[in-house]
Formats: C-alpha cells, sequence, structure tokens
C-alpha cells in the first residue's frame, strides 16, 4: 500500500509508520507540520518521503495525497494543559486542517482513517465507554478533536468517502513527548525534580501500548467498516499517583519528590473505553501496563540523546509556564 500519514512524526504516527514499514512493507509519506511535538529524529532509519506543511495547507495535501491508497491522519495539537492555556491552534488544526484533508481525500475516492481519542466522550465513573456513548468532551482540545471526528461522519453520510474512526485511550512509550505524564514524570525523577501531581492523584486513565495502537490502527484500516468507530483501550487501568509511584520505583526515587498542585480546571476523573468491536476485528492488546512501564522507563534512561534538546529547549518556558507558580 501507498499511505499518506499525517502528523506521522509525532509520537503514534511515528510508532505506527514504523510498523507499517517492518511488518507491512508499506510505501509511506508522512506530511507534518513538525510543530514543537514532531521531530525527525521519530522517524531516523526509516525510508519515508516526509513533506514538511500542515494538514490546513491545501495545495501541499494536493500534491502529498497524490497516487496514495489511504490517508491516516494523526496531525493534532495533543496537549489538554496547552488546549486550557491557548486553544487557538486546536481549532484551526482540527478543524480546518481535518476538513481540507476531507476534501482532498474526496476528490480522490481515498480510504481516511482518522485517529481520535477516548477524550470525546468525557469522563466516566463505572464501566466503560462504546462505540455509542454520546460524545460529551470537557476541554477545547478533546471538544475539537470531538468537532473533527463528526465532520469526518459527515463526509461518510454526505459524500460517501470511506471513512473509518480510531478512538484510543491514554497511549505511552518511547518517543512521547515531556509534557504527557508519564515521560514528564520519568524525566523529573532522572534529574530528582519535583513530581505534580494534579489534585488528588487519584483520576483514572486506561494505559495502552503505542504499539498496540499502532497495530489496531492497521486493523482499522484493513478491515473498517466505512462509517464506523472503533474504540481502542488498553489492558489496565490505574490511577496516576500509582503510575507516579511506580516511576518513582523503577527510577530509584522516593516519595518526598511528589509535590500535589491545583487541579487542571474541567479534569475528566476516568477514562475507559470498552475493545470489543475492534476486538471482533481480530486485535488484541499484547503489552501489559507494568511490563510496558518499565520498558518505556528504561527507554528514556538510554535515550537521553533524544530528551536532552526537548528538556533545554522551548520546553524549558512551557514548563515554567505550566509550572512555575505551583512549583516555586
Ligand atoms: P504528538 O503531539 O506526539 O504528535 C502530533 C503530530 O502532529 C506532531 O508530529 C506534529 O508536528 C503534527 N502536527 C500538529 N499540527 C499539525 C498540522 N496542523 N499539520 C500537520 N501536522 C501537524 O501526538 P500523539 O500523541 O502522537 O497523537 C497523535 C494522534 O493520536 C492525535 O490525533 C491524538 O489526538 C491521538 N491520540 C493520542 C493519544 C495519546 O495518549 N497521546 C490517545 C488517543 C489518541
Ligand atoms: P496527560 O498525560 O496530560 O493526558 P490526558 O490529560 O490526555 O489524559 O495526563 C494524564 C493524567 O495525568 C491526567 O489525569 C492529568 C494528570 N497529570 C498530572 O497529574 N500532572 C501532570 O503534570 C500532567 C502532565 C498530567
Amino acid at each position: 500500500m501507498r499511505l499518506l500519514v499525517c502528523g506521522g512524526a509525532g509520537f503514534i504516527g511515528s510508532a505506527f509508520v514504523r510498523v507499517r514499514l517492518v511488518e507491512h512493507g508499506d510505501e509511506v509519506v508522512v506530511l507534518d507540520k513538525l510543530t514543537y511535538a514532531g521531530r525527525r529524529e521519530n522517524l531516523d532509519g526509516l525510508d519515508v518521503a516526509l513533506i514538511e506543511a500542515g494538514i490546513e495547507d491545501a495545495a501541499a495535501v494536493a500534491r502529498a495525497m497524490e497516487g496514495v491508497d489511504a490517508v491516516v491522519n494523526f496531525a493534532a495539537e495533543t496537549h489538554v494543559d496547552r488546549s486550557i492555556a491557548q486553544p487557538d491552534a486546536f481549532v484551526t488544526t482540527h478543524a480546518v486542517g481535518t476538513w481540507v484533508l476531507l476534501e482532498e481525500a474526496r476528490r480522490r475516492a481515498v480510504r481516511f482513517v482518522q485517529i481520535s481519542t477516548d477524550e470525546v466522550y468525557g469522563s466516566i465513573a463505572q464501566g466503560s465507554f462504546t462505540e455509542h456513548s454520546p460524545l460529551a468532551p470537557s476541554s477545547p482540545y478533546s471538544a475539537t478533536k470531538a468537532g473533527a471526528d463528526l465532520l469526518v461522519a459527515s463526509y461518510f453520510h454526505t459524500y460517501a468517502l470511506e471513512t473509518v474512526i480510531c478512538r484510543g485511550s491514554n497511549n505511552y512509550g518511547p518517543r512521547q513527548y515531556p509534557e504527557k505524564l508519564i515521560p514528564l514524570m520519568v524525566l523529573n525523577a532522572l534529574a530528582a525534580d519535583r513530581l505534580p501531581v494534579y489534585g488528588d492523584g487519584m483520576q483514572v486513565r486506561n494505559w495502552l501500548h503505542v504499539d498496540d495502537f499502532a497495530r489496531a490502527i492497521g486493523v482499522a484500516l484493513a478491515h473498517g467498516r466505512p462509517g464506523e468507530a472503533y474504540n481502542v483501550g488498553g489492558p489496565d487501568e490505574c490511577p496516576n499517583l500509582q503510575v507516579v509511584q511506580r516511576i518513582l520505583e523503577l527510577t530509584g526515587r522516593d516519595e518526598s519528590l511528589i509535590e500535589y498542585v491545583t487541579d487542571r480546571p474541567g479534569h475528566d476523573r476516568r477514562y475507559s473505553l470498552g475493545s470489543q468491536k475492534i476486538a471482533a476485528l481480530g486485535w488484541e492488546a499484547q503489552v501489559r501496563f507494568a511490563d510496558g512501564l518499565a520498558q518505556t522507563v528504561a527507554w528514556y534512561v538510554d535515550n537521553a540523546w533524544w530528551w536532552e534538546p526537548i528538556r533545554s529547549g522551548d520546553y524549558r518556558a512551557y514548563y515554567q509556564r505550566q509550572y512555575g507558580r505551583a512549583l516555586g
């Protein structure tokens, strides 16, 4: 297959590209704006063509889609805290960008896979969301992602474009930008910096290894029914505080580094996805959270070359804005 992977220089997109090249022998074109989160290094050693452009750039999208069999769209602004501080780019990329991609896909009648998130359903106290659960997003991040999902669905209903939506739960693994919980806590623990836990730390996330998500997306790409959405949840859920405690153990630090800070506004308490529908297509998670977390910590320990330029670059300004007051 010849695939256009939008946002393929990011955390999950690059894991997906790796799986497609190694396990499927696909030909891959990556279209990526290379924002703070997109990195050429994520594609090191992979034989891909990289086009540096935004998905909202119609001319670049038209060129990139030439001759492809399918489009998989990961391109997004992905951090909830940044969406709370400054939602602008979330609206542009998720609403306008997704629409530009859909228009070109419609013109060429190309199969379109949209990568979405459990956060479009909002918070759930007990049980798990199904694909029929109503969308009830809480943050500008999840609201704009939900908007993108609805646009995608409209192109199926209105124009009969072959669309599939994949909604993943919280991913973790190598190459995740250290604004997210797990890499942030790992790098802070390694540096013996304080670990900022929001609120009481009892919020629950459903952890999915990035390679499991990448393979699920491959299954949806090959076998997903047009017009359908597929939830992809991880095999284990865990309260944030327990995740942080485990990271402290794995890095040989003690709990005195934990600092409880003011909670995130509108913070979703728990996410949980039922994955029966994607399982019926033949997908199953391979990585349990305990093993995957230990492997992920080991990856960050062994790959300082990857994160040191981030920690000493723009990320410092972001960290100061986000945590400076709370952590003094
Ligand atoms: P990421 O922030 O690591 O990567 C996003 C990528 O998109 C980067 O390479 C960035 O440069 C690129 N990008 C951003 N705006 C763009 C634009 N306008 N045009 C082209 N490229 C642009 O994010 P990620 O964690 O890899 O997430 C990828 C996708 O998976 C997103 O759509 C996200 O909503 C979804 N998702 C993420 C998670 C998670 O836990 N990280 C869970 C479920 C779903
Ligand atoms: P995050 O990685 O931002 O993912 P999401 O908000 O998309 O689930 O956060 C995961 C959980 O960790 C969430 O409940 C917020 C919490 N969290 C902290 O307690 N402290 C932090 O510094 C960060 C970044 C997140």
